[in-house]
């Protein structure tokens, strides 16, 4: 921290210990209250509270002048003049909306990530909200899970990058300067290990599991500077985030020396008693307060029963200041005791038209092309002369911008039947048939008619997935394969022997593999927001070429999941000689004859598109690997290299990746584990050196009595296109003596 930095921090901290001292008990306690505002008016009991000093923040105002009407009632109108916070979920955009967080994830770009939350930073602030409840940093390894959507994914090291990155882009370098808003790293924690894909269901991770995969994401946003962390729905280990002292404390402010502000979820504090964690609100707001939550969002147990804890003598008054504290220390930092009133004339319009180039870079760095037999992408519009677009998400404004987007305008929306149009109408007929009333709908009636345009048209873009329902919070989804008819239009569509071009909107990794050999080329590009149709559509016809890496693993089928990349070897792994598919095995196979290697019977044990997959319109190879000494001394530095050829037909970007092995360590670690990457642009014939650095710090892990190791040993690492890159080398981390 600077020396400006810390003078400020201290002054920061003793303006809050003067006002504490001026504050009665009922008024601290107002400052730990979050409530719903009115969306536009200020209900009376509202204005009531502000004045009264019994709310300290508001969520879900987005009209800035009831916003800057609600900080003049809390500034001029309160006895003590206490700014509020303004609240929204701004997750991936907002009048202008980027990919969904899953599909930015597929950019690998945290500077496109950081860019996308400054426009969403901007346009939010110019409405008054000066906080986001973003990013959202759990790890999702579970595509039942509907809230994988707004997640950055399987990984660690990736979640960690673009959290970070987001941070930066909400925060930028000054959380006082306009148009920056505080972020908000959630839902702490592990709340994407929701057994079975089901939303709020419990998590049980061992401490071992929490630290190496869950909290690492957390702790790079936390040292990226975000200023606050929201605490989950979900009980981990039997004790819910909302009143987890281990989490909150021993983690939080103990071991990561955090100052930033914890709020709960909505009624999250409420809800430890229908967990059947306490009694009752009383003990609920007990709990929540002495585990360390400094906000209550949405329910008042703090407001009803703080005070009288108090005086009960229950809680102690320090024990209370030290949650305003975090309150205030953030309304101090966001520059709300200088200047709490919001100038919506300082800001861009929203939705400006450079707004919505970015949206359009995003879409196109979110795409990932997942197959492509025989080139049949890039289209080429000159020699075409009929193209059929099918499907519903091809024409629907709002389903493109997937879930979580409280505030996107489907006005800026360009479909992706607009943009082909436009693109491409004047010398193609683009004709355009539903298939399907919508995703969901298991009715076929429609499908004849998409079938009749696609036979009588050389190519056919077939847009299918999920409408933004489907996925997002409390939508979880127990068959992950496409809903409602789709797989039936696909294979009719297909039938005809038109050339199938598979345009994925989703909010999910799907289980596709019923669906892949009815497609010549498959283009994931999730909800790609705004500007999906001018991305899909000069994707599609080769203006620019896809470069996205999956952040998540695609299975095969349902029944695979949890299946991801950085899996434990077990003690019996699999082979491709050992694996045997069930229709393959002979009659009356004798028990032991069979298997005894990790997989299952039916479903080959690898997945449908592993992590870091993706394809581009040209074609990579890696030569040469090489390390820069066998040995990695312990207070020393390896550098990894290869040669990275572009051998295709055109310029492309590729993220090139770092994965090592720990062989052995004091627990067991993952076959595999992402440790760097880095996008490069190659031009058509381009050899590349890339090199990646890395130190003995970058392989510590928690080990059995839970704290940070760096254990010597033989490691493998790869570098490569993806997670089953296959050029290896290998190093030994020395121990300290022998790296003397
Ligand atoms: C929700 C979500 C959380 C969100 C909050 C406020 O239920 O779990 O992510 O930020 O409420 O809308």
């Amino acid at each position: 921290m600077t020396r400006t930095a810390s003078l400020q921090a201290a002054e920061i901290e003793q303006r809050i210990t003067a006002l504490l001292e001026r504050m009665s008990l009922d008024e601290k306690v107002g400052q730990l209250t979050l409530l719903q505002a009115g969306g536009g008016h200020i209900p009376e009991h509202l204005r009531e509270d502000v004045r009264a000093g019994r709310v300290g923040a508001v969520l879900n105002e987005v009209h800035v002048d009831t916003a800057n009407e609600l900080q003049r009632i809390a500034t001029e109108e309160s006895r003590l003049g206490i700014p509020l916070l303004v609240g929204r979920d701004v997750i991936h955009g907002f009048t202008t909306v980027f990919p969904i967080p899953l599909g930015q994830a597929a950019s690998w770009d945290p500077a496109l990530v950081t860019a996308c939350a400054r426009v969403a930073a901007q346009e939010s602030a110019a409405c008054g909200v000066n906080w986001t409840f973003a990013p959202m940093l759990d790890i999702a390894r579970d595509p039942r899970w509907g809230r994988i959507a707004e997640s950055l994914g399987e990984d660690p090291v990736l979640a960690g990058q673009l959290g970070a990155a987001m941070v930066r882009g909400f925060q930028g370098d000054d959380l006082a300067k306009p148009g920056a808003i505080a972020a908000c790293a959630k839902h702490f924690a592990a709340y994407g290990a929701s057994e079975s894909g089901r939303d709020y269901n419990s998590t049980n991770v061992p401490e071992n599991e929490l630290r190496n995969v869950y909290l690492p994401p957390f702790k790079a946003a936390l040292d990226a500077g975000a200023a606050s962390v929201m605490t989950s729905f979900s009980d981990l280990d039997g004790v819910p985030a909302s009143a987890n002292t281990f989490l909150l404390r021993d983690i939080l402010r103990e071991e990561w020396r955090s100052d930033a502000m914890v709020v709960s979820d909505w009624d999250s504090i409420r809800q430890l008693a229908v967990h059947g964690f306490t009694e009752d609100d009383r003990s609920s707001a007990f709990e929540a307060a002495r585990a360390g939550v400094d906000l209550e969002m949405a329910s008042t147990t703090y407001r009803d029963h703080l005070p009288s804890l108090v005086r009960d003598g229950r809680l102690t008054e320090s024990r209370i200041d030290a949650l305003v504290r975090n309150v205030l220390r953030l309304k101090f930092r966001l520059g709300l005791f200088e200047s709490a009133q919001t100038d919506a004339a300082r800001f861009a319009p929203a939705a400006s038209p450079s707004h919505l180039a970015l949206a359009y870079e995003a879409a196109v760095g979110s795409a990932v092309l997942l197959t492509n037999r025989d080139w049949a992408l890039p289209l080429d519009a000159s020699t075409l002369t009929s193209l059929a677009v099918i499907g519903p998400l091809a024409d629907d404004p709002h389903e493109q911008l997937g879930t979580w987007v409280f505030d996107g305008d489907a006005q800026y929306s360009r479909t992706i039947l607009d943009a082909v149009r436009a693109h491409v109408g004047d010398r193609i007929d683009v004709r355009f048939a539903r298939g399907v009333a919508n995703t969901r709908s298991r009715r076929t009636d429609l499908i004849d008619e998409a079938v009749a345009l696609a036979a009588n048209s050389e190519v056919t873009v077939l847009v299918l997935g999920e409408e933004a329902i489907l996925s997002g919070e409390a939508h979880c989804r127990a068959d992950v394969t496409l809903p409602g008819a789709q797989q039936a239009l696909l294979e009719a569509v297909a039938a005809t022997g038109t050339k199938v071009i598979v345009v994925l909107m989703t909010g999910r990794p799907l289980a596709l593999e019923a669906a892949v050999p009815h497609a010549h080329a498959m283009l994931c590009v999730w909800h790609p927001g705004s500007m999906a149709g001018p991305a899909v559509s000069d994707l599609l016809f080769g203006v620019r070429s896809p470069s996205g890496k999956l952040p998540v693993t695609f299975p095969r089928v349902t029944g695979q999941i949890p299946i991801y990349y950085a899996h434990k070897h077990t003690g019996k792994p699999v082979t491709p000689e050992s694996y045997i598919h069930q229709e393959d095995i002979e009659p009356r196979a004798h028990q032991v004859s069979v298997g005894n290697t990790s997989f299952h019977l039916d479903t080959h044990y690898t997945p449908l598109f592993p992590f870091g997959h993706g394809l581009s319109y040209s074609h990579v190879e890696y030569e040469h690997l090489w390390s820069s000494s066998g040995v990695l001394p312990m207070e020393g530095r390896l550098t990894l290299g290869v040669d990275v050829v572009n051998v295709g037909p055109r310029d492309t970007v590729e993220t090139v990746q770092l994965y090592v092995r720990d062989l052995v360590g004091d627990v067991t670690r993952p076959v595999r584990e992402l440790k760097a990457f880095t996008r490069v642009a190659l031009a058509r014939g381009e050899r590349r050196t890339v090199e990646f650095t890395i130190t003995p710090r970058d392989l510590a892990f928690y080990g059995r009595a839970q704290r940070l190791l760096v254990e010597p040993g033989r490691f493998h690492a790869w570098i490569g296109g993806s997670s089953t890159a296959e050029l290896r080398t290998e190093f030994t981390l020395l121990d300290h003596a022998t790296s003397a």
